[in-house]
Parts: C-alpha cells; sequence; structure tokens
C-alpha cells in the first residue's frame, strides 16, 4: 500500500562534527567531515527559510558539538524568525552564562543536555574529556537559573547503566523536566564498540526495575523517557517515526539524510541542499524513496499487522547485522535473523579487556 507523504516534522540540523569529547558511541559516521568542508551561514539560512516553507515545525542544533560554531545564535534567531521552534543539543562544556543569555535573546526555546554518567568518574572516561561532568552541572544549574526548560539526555551501555537509580536523582536535583535513557545505539562508533558497550541482560533487568519505580515516584515532576536496547527486544522500534515519515538530517557538509546513521547503509544516493531543493529531496530524493512506506518491506513485515506502527524497524540495523538494509529488523522475533542478534548480545556482553577507540577526526 503507498502511504502519503507528509511534510516532515522535525529537522535535525547537524551545523558541525568538531567536538570537544569522544563518546565512544558518537551517532556520527566514523568518517567525520572536517571543518573545511562545514556549511556556511548563508547556506545554514537558506535551509531554515527552506525547512520553514516545506512546513517543518521543530529544528534541533547538534552535531558534533552545535556550540562549537561562532555563528548558532544568527541560526537560532532565524529559525525563530521563520516560525520554527527551536531546540540545542549540547554536551554543554562551552556554555557560559553569555553564552546562554545570548542562545535565549535568540529565541531558543529548549535544551537537551547530554550527561556521560551519574559522576565525574565515570563521565569523564565515557567522554574522554576531564572536567566536564563538573562542567555540565554548572550548566544545569544556569539553565535552571533562566527556567529554560531542560531535557537531559543519559546514553546508557555496561559501564554506565548500574548507575541508573544515581542518573535519575541527578536528573531530578538538576530540575530537568524530562530525562531521556537512550541505550546505545550500535551503528557507526556503536558499532566499532560494541564488545565494549554492550550491557548484559541481567543489567537491563535491574535498570529496568529502577526506571518503572522512579516513574511511580516522580509521576508529575520528571518525565523518563526509556526503549529497552534493540538487543533484548522481541519487537523493534519505529524507528525515526518511520523512514522518510517524519525527520529528515542535514549533515555538517549539506547531505539530507532520512536518519543521523543512513550513511553507513551502503548503496543509498544522498543528495545536497546546496543542489536540489529540500521540498524535492524530501519528496523525491532516491534515499528517501528507498524505504518509505510498506512497498518495500520483504515478509513476513508485508503481510504484518504492525507494519503501519514500527514501519518495519531500523534499516541501519538491519544494514548493520544482515548486510542488507531491506531485511526485516533483526530486533523483531520474527525476523529469521533475531537468533544471530540474541547470539550477538550473549557474546558481547561479557567483561571485555578491550580499551574504547574513541570518537576522533
Ligand atoms: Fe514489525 Fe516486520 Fe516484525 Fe511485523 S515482522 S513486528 S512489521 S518488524
Ligand atoms: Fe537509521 Fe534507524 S538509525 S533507520
Amino acid at each position: 500500500m503507498t502511504v502519503s507523504i507528509e511534510p516532515p516534522l522535525a529537522m535535525l540540523a547537524e551545523i558541525t562534527h568538531r567536538c570537544p569529547l569522544r563518546c565512544p558511541y558518537c551517532s556520527n559516521p566514523l568518517e567525520l567531515s572536517k571543518r573545511s568542508h562545514e556549511l556556511s551561514t548563508k547556506v545554514w539560512l537558506n535551509i531554515l527559510d527552506e525547512a520553514s516553507e516545506l512546513g517543518i515545525l521543530q529544528v534541533h542544533f547538534s552535531g558534533g558539538e552545535p556550540t562549537v560554531r561562532d555563528d548558532l545564535t544568527v541560526l537560532i534567531k532565524h529559525a525563530e524568525k521563520k516560525g520554527l521552534y527551536s531546540n540545542l543539543i549540547t554536551s554543554g562544556v562551552l556554555i557560559d552564562k553569555s553564552k546562554l543569555d545570548s542562545f535565549i535573546d535568540s529565541g531558543l526555546q529548549h535544551i537537551q543536555l547530554s550527561i556521560q554518567g551519574a559522576d565525574s568518574e565515570v563521565g569523564d572516561y565515557i567522554g574522554g574529556f576531564p572536567g566536564g561532568h563538573q562542567k555540565k552541572l554548572e550548566v544545569a544549574q544556569l539553565i535552571h537559573d533562566v527556567d529554560l526548560p531542560l531535557t537531559l539526555n543519559a546514553v546508557v551501555h555496561r559501564h554506565n547503566i548500574g548507575q541508573i537509580k544515581k542518573i535519575i536523582n541527578l536528573a531530578e536535583k538538576l530540575h530537568a523536566q524530562r530525562l531521556e535513557v537512550a541505550n546505545v545505539q550500535y551503528y557507526g562508533w556503536g558499532f566499532f564498540n560494541r564488545k565494549n558497550l554492550l550491557p548484559t541482560r541481567e543489567q537491563l533487568m535491574e535498570a529496568t526495575e529502577e526506571v518503572n519505580k522512579a516513574r511511580d515516584r516522580l509521576k508529575g515532576k520528571l518525565v523518563i523517557d526509556y526503549v529497552v536496547p534493540d538487543y533484548y527486544a522481541r519487537r523493534p522500534k519505529a524507528c525515526m517515526g518511520g523512514w522518510g515519515r517524519r525527520f529528515l538530517n542535514i549533515n555538517p557538509a549539506g547531505y539530507v539524510l532520512p536518519c543521523h546513521a543512513a550513511e553507513t547503509i551502503p548503496g543509498l544516493r544522498f543528495e545536497r541542499v546546496t543542489d536540489k531543493s529540500l521540498s524535492e529531496i524530501w519528496y523525491h530524493g532516491s534515499a528517501f524513496e528507498a524505504f518509505r512506506g510498506t512497498d518495500w518491506m520483504p515478509a513476513p513485515c508485508s503481510t504484518c499487522d504492525r507494519k503501519e506502527i514500527d514501519w518495519g524497524g531500523c534499516r541501519c540495523q538491519a544494514a548493520a547485522i544482515t548486510g542488507r538494509p531491506d531485511a526485516t529488523d533483526p530486533a523483531c522475533e520474527l525476523s529469521p535473523d533475531h537468533g544471530s542478534m540474541n547470539s550477538i548480545a550473549q557474546n558481547e556482553s561479557k567483561p571485555s579487556q578491550e580499551q574504547f577507540q574513541y570518537r576522533r577526526m
């Protein structure tokens, strides 16, 4: 069945890949864009114009670390002029009071601040940035002082999932409205470091219990988003809300992607926003058309009653594990590849002596 194409809801604007942190699960590709390949301010202003015309409602400024660019306030201001809700996804380590004030004066409406652990010992080790955790605590306080809505993003894995209770307490102490507990997604750097990141099933069950207890305790005070990691799931999540349905992503070099990890899928051809209009790429770009809707689906998805709920799961994960981007997501227990995903989880969640391969240019 052909599904009608709606305008995208949100745009992830990856304005740079530069970042002072070195998280070993970074969602950026292994081959990072150099500063010299980044789009100019003028091009980003045009993109924001086009995004607004296309009907996009939200822009998420991201990276890398978006605050390394000194034109960020100009971009936020323009997003506001165009009626776009703007959110900043940041590690926080480069933000001080005057920078924060300039973002707010420009119209910033929300901040998502990442933490790598519940304390400096774990946080600084995972982020590969000494002093980073303490700096994040200070920035969270500044954000609270100016009353800007704050979401805390905690990416969890073997080395910090045991801290989940402390992470929730920290979110409460920092006055976050929302805590996103996101399990590492295993593509790009996460795939590269999978053996050193996958949690065990026991770790996961303990963490899930803690989250459920905290959700009851903090009802009305802190919203906790938490999704079981795919490697232990029985059904996949609707990755990106379905391919080419709700989101688009623009990388630092101007390529328009259906998801932040789409470049890990071999054989897709991406177009640049400097060569074609955003609208043309969204509605007719070959990468967007490749897995949009349900016509591309193989069995068992093609006849499944969940096919318009999870949209077949995650294409990047299917490609990473099976080598076939059009395969049923192996997170689904109906997939013929589900067994191999279980084996990976079992084998690779064992303690390992391997060192992290930290993200690097
Ligand atoms: Fe989703 Fe496909 Fe599994 Fe059905 S078979 S639950 S559509 S992934
Ligand atoms: Fe690319 Fe899921 S991360 S489709």
